[in-house]
Formats: C-alpha cells, structure tokens, sequence
C-alpha cells in the first residue's frame, strides 16, 4: 500500500470532463464539492492547482485541488477524492503524500494546511496518520489540520 504508484497531471481541456465523470460513493457525496465546482472555482485563485490522480496502468483514479490558500497565506490541500471504484487501494494516501512532497521544496513549504469535515472518520485518520495535526473546528463542522515538517 505504501508504495501504490500514482502520478499526477494538472487538469487539462483534455481530462477536465474525464474528472468531473469520477463518482462517490452516495454516503461519501456529502464530504466534498462535486469536482465540477471544484474545478471551476480554481479558474478564479490562480495559486490554486486543479490536479489530475492517474494509477499506474494510467487509468484516472481521483482529483485533487491544492496550492496557496490566499486567506490563511499558506500551503493547502483543499480537497481530495478517489473514484469509488478505485478506492481503498493506497492511491489517496501516495497522492497526498506526493503533494506534500511537493510542497515541501517550495519556500514556506514546511507548513500545510487541510480541512475535513468532522464527521468524515476515514479522512480524519487517513491524515493522522500522514502527519496532520487537529487545529480547530469552525462552527459549520469544518476541522483544520496542519502538517509540518519535521526538521
Ligand atoms: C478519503 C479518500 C480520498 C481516501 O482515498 P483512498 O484511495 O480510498 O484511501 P487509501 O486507499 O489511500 O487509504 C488510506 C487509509 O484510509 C483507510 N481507509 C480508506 N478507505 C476506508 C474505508 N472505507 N473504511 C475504513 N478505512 C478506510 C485505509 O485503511 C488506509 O489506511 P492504511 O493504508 O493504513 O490501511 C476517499 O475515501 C474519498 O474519496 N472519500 C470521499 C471524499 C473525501 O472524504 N475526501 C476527503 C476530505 S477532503
């Protein structure tokens, strides 16, 4: 699991209607935006990258929206998700933690943030576990996690 391969690709006028056609599960829809809106509110936060997931028989796995969050001048994940079909095979783990790799070379890259909803369980310890430590719950239920790095 560990090593799953994935690879990532911005998203593209060649695979943006390929990721907005990825699918949850009915009880996980609640978690994240769908990635149509995802993938439109990033057009207008230029720091924000719309990225593409592909497994290693380059099949497209997931999506995920990450980059400089504006608001809290910091690096961020602000959503990710797996195809329900592709699930529980080690890929959500290795791209966010391929994107923290990433984000670890910039400069100011020895902090990120994320958000989950609180009662999302598998978000919750799927991050824990890559190092994200609770922040705060805002009033609507929204946890923020911080990474660092550990220098
Ligand atoms: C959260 C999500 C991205 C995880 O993707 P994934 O590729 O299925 O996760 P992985 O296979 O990399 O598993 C990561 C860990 O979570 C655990 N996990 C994943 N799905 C789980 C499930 N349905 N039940 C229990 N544990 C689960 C695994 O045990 C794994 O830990 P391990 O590697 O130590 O065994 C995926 O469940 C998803 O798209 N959820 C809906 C959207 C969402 O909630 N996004 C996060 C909030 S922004």
């Amino acid at each position: 699991m560990e090593n799953t391969k994935i690879r990532l690709e911005p998203v593209t006028a060649n695979n943006w209607k390929a990721c907005i056609a990825l699918e949850l599960a009915l009880d996980q829809e609640g978690f994240v935006p769908s990635n149509l809106y995802s993938i439109a509110e990033s057009q207008f936060y230029p720091d924000a990258r719309s990225t593409a997931i592909y497994n290693e028989r380059d099949q497209l796995v997931g999506y995920v929206l990450w980059g400089r969050d504006i608001f809290a001048n910091k690096w961020k994940i602000f959503r990710v998700m797996i195809d329900k079909s592709h699930q529980r095979q080690g890929y959500g783990k290795s791209a966010i933690s391929a994107i923290i790799a990433r984000i670890a070379q910039e400069p100011d890259g020895h902090e990120i943030l994320i958000s989950y909803q609180n009662d999302n369980e598998i978000a919750r310890r799927l991050y824990a576990k890559l190092g994200f430590i609770e922040q705060e719950i805002d009033p609507e239920g929204k946890v923020t996690a911080l990474w660092q790095q550990v220098v």
